[in-house]
């Protein structure tokens, strides 16, 4: 039997930085939790930098870049304020989502196919700058097409309607979910580009999506912070890291 271990584990620490903003306090340190993250086994660290500021702020960006050994994953809205601060930083990677104010976290995937010229040339500046550009869509053909022709290296699936029809036992919504991703985890791949996934993944939920064969990352942050909560974040990026390597492994 072939162990996979070849999906990466994203950590997503926003929502450390949603606490400590609840009270105006010191803590709880994002930036700690990253090293500890770091330490506990993730592969990389997902931070998004909110025009509004909601979670992560500024000076976490700058305390990620000198504190991480492993890649920072900085998403963000395309926009020239973002572009700014990607380009000082210059980040392993970029993760461009869509962002509404009103949202309570990125509600849909971004609208390649409408936003093209722009998302062309926005991009092209972070891909000269070094920068791994990603771009979070829905599981849609022509999505996925337009990600390629605008110069994206990645593309991140978002499964949020996966585990939210999970969660409410729609199962054959969920399914049907499941499949498009399974569908376009594959058509990406064989367009060239690398594939990622998450939103809304939990323990329940990440193996069916870790075992796409081309996938190449998870990113999971709401869920994991909220069983350190419960079990410490090093014995949660553990149990994520081991379902995930026994999906990989059936
Ligand atoms: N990937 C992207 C592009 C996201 O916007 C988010 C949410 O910030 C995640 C992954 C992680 O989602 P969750 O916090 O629900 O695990």
């Amino acid at each position: 039997m072939t162990i996979l271990t070849d999906v990466r584990l994203g950590v997503n620490i926003d929502h450390v930085a949603t606490i400590r903003n609840a009270r105006g306090s010191m803590y709880p340190d994002p930036v700690e939790a990253a090293v500890l993250a770091q330490n506990e086994g993730a592969d990389g660290i997902t931070a998004h930098l909110r025009e509004d500021r909601r979670h992560i702020r500024d000076e976490d960006i700058d305390g990620l870049i000198a504190a991480l050994k492993i890649p920072l994953n900085f998403e963000m809205a395309a926009t020239d304020e973002m572009q700014k601060i990607a380009l000082k930083h210059k980040p392993h990677a970029v993760c461009l989502v869509p962002e509404k104010r009103e949202e309570r976290t990125t509600e849909g995937g971004l609208d390649v196919l409408k936003e093209e010229t722009k998302l062309e040339a926005f991009i092209k500046p972070l891909n000269n700058a070094g920068c791994r550009v990603s771009l979070f869509i829905a599981a849609v053909p022509a999505q996925v097409q337009a990600a390629k022709r605008v110069g994206a290296a990645v593309v991140e699936l978002h499964t949020g309607a996966y585990c939210d029809y999970f969660y409410e036992t729609k199962h054959s919504k969920c399914e049907a979910e499941f499949e498009k991703l399974k569908k376009m985890c594959g058509y990406a791949h064989s367009l060239g580009l690398e594939v990622h996934a998450g939103h809304g993944l939990t323990f329940e939920t990440v193996g069916p999506i870790a075992a796409f064969p081309e996938l190449k990352e998870l990113n999971i942050g709401h869920f994991l912070i909220s069983d350190a909560v419960f079990n410490g974040l090093g014995t949660s990026i553990k149990k994520m890291k081991k379902l995930i390597e026994e999906a990989r492994t059936r």
